[in-house]
């Protein structure tokens, strides 16, 4: 191992054991703590393996006991001793049963008081982890996330290229291609006025590449989405990208079920059984709200439309007249579980959805509680309990809106009261895959369809059909992979066709020429000879934070950005020169100045 100063390390300090008995040892690390006991002092010596126990007398060294005084948390140390067996053992560490009497000491660094502790589970603050990340990584939980990430990196390296797929990188300077979301733009010096654009995904390279004969290709790369963060979103993120010629849907999911189960079999050590179940998308929107369901608990929804489309209380049969439903969830039990105060703040939380109120139902033995049975003749009230299949004790809650609206705040509501009343076991995975989506979704504001999933999706072929009289029918050979309610991954077979994909961005409402202007070097070289292909993306931040069982993406990335795209270690992004912008023949407008 290294040497510093004359000292070879031998060992890393979580590696130590009873084995090691009686011989002479070399450890370096950080300082965990230090007590001085008079005569004796203690050191917990800290690496990225573990921690050890160093032990100090002037009985063993006069000189190392001296300098050990002098220690502080965080000073780099190396320590040269012998392993002996410790009085009071620590089951709390790994290396408990033992400690290293110290002959000689070296202090490598000395350390400032830091300003967060270094240890599990501290809950500081996030800005203040995240300005100081390097010390938040020291954080053994940190770290084993970060190591955690690498294994996964590894496996699906190896796994990949046990398959036949190649690695190969594509540029991140590129142009841009719009796909959905907004571009960060890289400004050209060489070309005045011209940008590149940051990859949002190596889409259209991924698919030349098949063209140029590459047969199966892979890459761990990243993508750039400028977009609103949450939870399980980072302007830029990791993509285990890849895509396979002459293949079909089957294909791909079938590759990518096998490097699915031996990431769960090597990782967690859990046997995933495959192939995953299916559900068509349609399914998911009905039964979950969700076309990235979470299927480890039930609370399903339930159309009631048809029961209340003619009743007298508007919500609902408004709702039914304008094309759009009503819908609800069965809490069972939950007539207990929430008190009017709780299910207001449900209907709160739903508002964040663009759901306009929760409507509920406490279901008794003959009288019911209600926000809205008034309104409803006894038999309409008995109708929707029974479809509802209530019983004396279950909370009833209902949205009416537009089918979307109703499908986002029902879906996001189930997640919610899931976890309040922990119906989700910890520990617990639930895969599947999302399939036959929509090929095109209609966006009201622009008045016009758009690409469900990206513009090179291929349609299914018996529904081709449908393309010009009814857009919205036509299903994609798409198919994205969810775990536990998260899209750990998506992809579709592409349209290999340069006829089609011009007809696709007909319908998109691209002309001819905006077509060719955007992607023309995809249409061009679609023409030359095309594989049928297909492929898909994994989010790589994503399943690290599904695998590791943590619920923000920021802890399984070394240096995330928070909600505003900013960076608060380096404080990026930041002004520069006016020099720099000179060369980039850039002017900043006068607004932003200040
Ligand atoms: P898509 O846009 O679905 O498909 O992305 C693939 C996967 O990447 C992850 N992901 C993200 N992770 C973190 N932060 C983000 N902002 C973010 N956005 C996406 C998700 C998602 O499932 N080129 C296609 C793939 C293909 O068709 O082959 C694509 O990029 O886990
Ligand atoms: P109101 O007559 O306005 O007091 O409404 C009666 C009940 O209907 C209240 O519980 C509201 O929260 C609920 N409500 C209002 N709008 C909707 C909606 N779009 N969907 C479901 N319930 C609603």
């Amino acid at each position: 191992m290294e040497t510093i100063k004359g000292f070879k390390r031998t060992h890393r300090c979580g590696e130590l054991s009873e084995n090691n008995i009686g011989q002479e040892v070399i450890v370096m690390g950080w300082t965990q703590t230090y007590r001085q006991l008079g005569a004796l002092t203690f050191i917990d010596l800290r690496d990225i393996s573990g921690i050890v126990q160093l032990s100090f007398s002037e009985d063993i060294s006069k000189e190392a006991f001296d300098k050990a005084q002098k220690v502080r948390n965080e000073y780099v140390l190396a320590a040269k001793g012998t392993v002996v067996m410790r009085s009071a053992v620590n089951d709390k560490i790994k290396t408990g049963k033992i400690e290293i009497q110290v002959t000689e000491l070296r202090i490598l660094d000395e350390a400032q008081t830091p300003p967060i502790a270094i240890e599990e589970n501290s809950n500081v603050k996030d800005e203040v982890r995240l300005k100081y990340r390097y010390l938040d990584l020291r954080r053994p939980d940190v770290q084993k996330n970060l190591i955690t990430r690498h294994k996964i990196a590894q496996i699906a390296r190896a796994f990949y290229s046990e398959n036949n797929f190649l690695e190969i990188e594509t540029p991140m300077l590129t142009k841009s291609t719009p796909e959905g979301a907004r571009d960060y733009l890289v400004p050209s010096r060489v070309h005045p006025g011209k940008f590149y654009a940051l990859p949002q995904s190596p889409q259209l390279y991924k698919q030349l590449l098949m063209v140029a004969g590459m047969d199966r290709y892979f890459q761990i790369v990243k993508c750039f989405r400028d977009e609103d963060l949450r939870a399980d979103r980072q302007p830029e993120f990791t993509q285990i990208d890849l895509e396979m010629s002459f293949v079909e849907e089957d294909d791909v999911m079938s590759v990518n079920e096998k490097f699915i189960k031996k990431l769960f079999k090597e990782i967690r050590g859990i046997d995933i059984e495959i192939p995953l179940r299916r559900i068509p998308w349609k399914t998911a929107m009905e039964k979950y709200g969700s076309d990235k369901p979470d299927t480890r608990f039930d609370l399903l929804l339930q159309d009631i439309s048809d029961i209340v489309k003619n009743c007298g209380f508007k919500v609902f049969s408004g709702a039914v007249e304008s094309g759009g439903s009503v819908r609800g969830i069965n809490i069972k039990g939950g007539g207990e579980k929430f008190s009017r105060k709780e299910i207001d703040a449900l209907g709160e939380f739903i508002k964040s959805y663009r759901a306009k109120g929760l409507a509920w139902l406490n279901v008794g033995e003959t009288e019911h509680r209600s926000s809205f049975a008034k309104f409803l003749t006894e038999d309409e009230v008995n109708a929707i309990i029974n479809a509802m299949d209530g019983k004396p004790g279950d909370l009833l809650v209902f949205v009416a809106d537009k089918n979307s609206v109703v499908f986002d705040s029902l879906g996001a509501l189930r997640v919610h009261v899931a976890k309040k009343l922990g119906l989700i076991k910890d520990g617990t995975y639930d895969l599947l895959w999302v399939t036959e989506f929509p090929l095109l979704e209609f966006n009201e504001d622009e008045n016009r369809f758009q690409a469900m999933h990206h513009p090179f999706t291929a349609p299914m072929d018996e529904d081709i059909q449908y393309l010009d009289s009814d857009p919205g029918r036509v299903r994609a050979k798409a198919y994205d992979i969810v775990i536990n309610g998260c899209e750990a991954g998506g992809g579709s077979i592409r349209i290999y066709n340069s006829a089609l994909q011009q007809k696709m961005f007909e319908t998109l409402g691209f002309s001819d020429e905006d077509a060719w202007e955007r992607f023309g070097f995809l249409l061009e070289g679609l023409k030359y000879g095309t594989p049928p292909h297909g492929g898909m993306a994994y989010g790589l931040d994503r399943l690290v934070m599904l695998l590791t069982g943590c619920d923000n993406i920021k802890d399984v990335i070394a240096f995330p950005k928070v909600q505003n795209a900013s960076e608060l270690m380096s404080n990026a992004p930041d002004v520069v020169e006016q020099k720099q912008l000179d060369e980039l023949f850039l002017k900043l407008s006068e607004d932003i100045k200040e």
